[in-house]
């Protein structure tokens, strides 16, 4: 147990918890810890190795010994800015399914909670208020409809200048919730005591606010 206050953020892709998550940290002036990065830099590590994705012990060894480093709104994989790279749709499908192995989730727990650091951390994911920090002082389950995610999506895609399909970001966001609902290890699912917040009509700020709030009720 540690007095280190820990906000938790959980829920779906693209439910807008990156941007939430960042936002609240910069608030408060804690540290932010994405830990979908973790599973992404697994993936992309195990595909440049040439690791089949099933391999547990393999991929849960990269896992243990990844050279990554956040530095400077940059991410790091050894000397190699892998910021975009781990953004791309094949980096995150690979994540995902890197993230159903019980090996590679427990190899990555003591790299997420070392991130628990004076004078607090907000920490977005899947399993921050379940597994990783089941102490939180506040925890969040942030969602928006399967549809409403895809759209955002799609946005940043095309303001990107990449082209989209928006019935197949729809069938992707739901392919990528159904596996990460229904595996057996941390799957995705509110903490009993989370706080539900859909945002499928709500703006990012109404959310942060909500969020500051949660916590400023919680941590009194
Ligand atoms: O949040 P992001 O989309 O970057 O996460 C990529 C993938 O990593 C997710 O689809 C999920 O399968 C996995 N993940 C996880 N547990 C976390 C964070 C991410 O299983 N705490």
């Amino acid at each position: 147990m540690s007095s280190i206050p820990v906000i938790a953020i959980d829920g779906p892709s693209a439910s807008g918890k990156g941007t939430v998550a960042e936002r609240v940290a910069t608030a408060l002036g804690f540290h932010f810890l994405d830990s979908g990065a973790l599973y992404r830099l697994t993936a992309l590590s195990a595909m440049k190795q040439g690791a089949a994705l099933d391999d547990e012990a393999r991929v849960a060894e990269l896992a243990v010994t990844l050279p990554a480093t956040f530095r400077g709104g940059a991410i790091w994989l050894g000397d190699e800015n892998v910021t975009d790279a781990i953004r791309a749709e094949a980096v995150g499908e690979g994540a995902s399914k890197v993230a159903s192995l019980p090996a590679v989730r427990a190899a990555l727990l003591d790299r997420q909670r070392a991130y628990r650091q004076v004078p607090g951390l907000v920490a977005d994911g899947r399993d921050m208020g379940t597994v990783v920090f089941a102490d939180a002082v506040a925890k969040i389950f942030l969602t928006a409809s399967a549809e409403a995610r895809a759209e955002r999506r799609y946005k940043q895609l095309i303001e990107k200048g990449n082209s989209a399909s928006l019935p197949s970001l729809v069938a992707d966001m739901q392919a990528r919730d159904a596996r990460d609902t229904a595996r057996a290890v941390a799957p995705l699912k509110p903490a009993p005591d989370a706080l539900l917040l859909d945002t499928t009509h709500m703006d990012i700020e109404s959310a942060v606010q909500a969020v500051l709030a949660h916590y400023r009720n919680n941590c009194k």
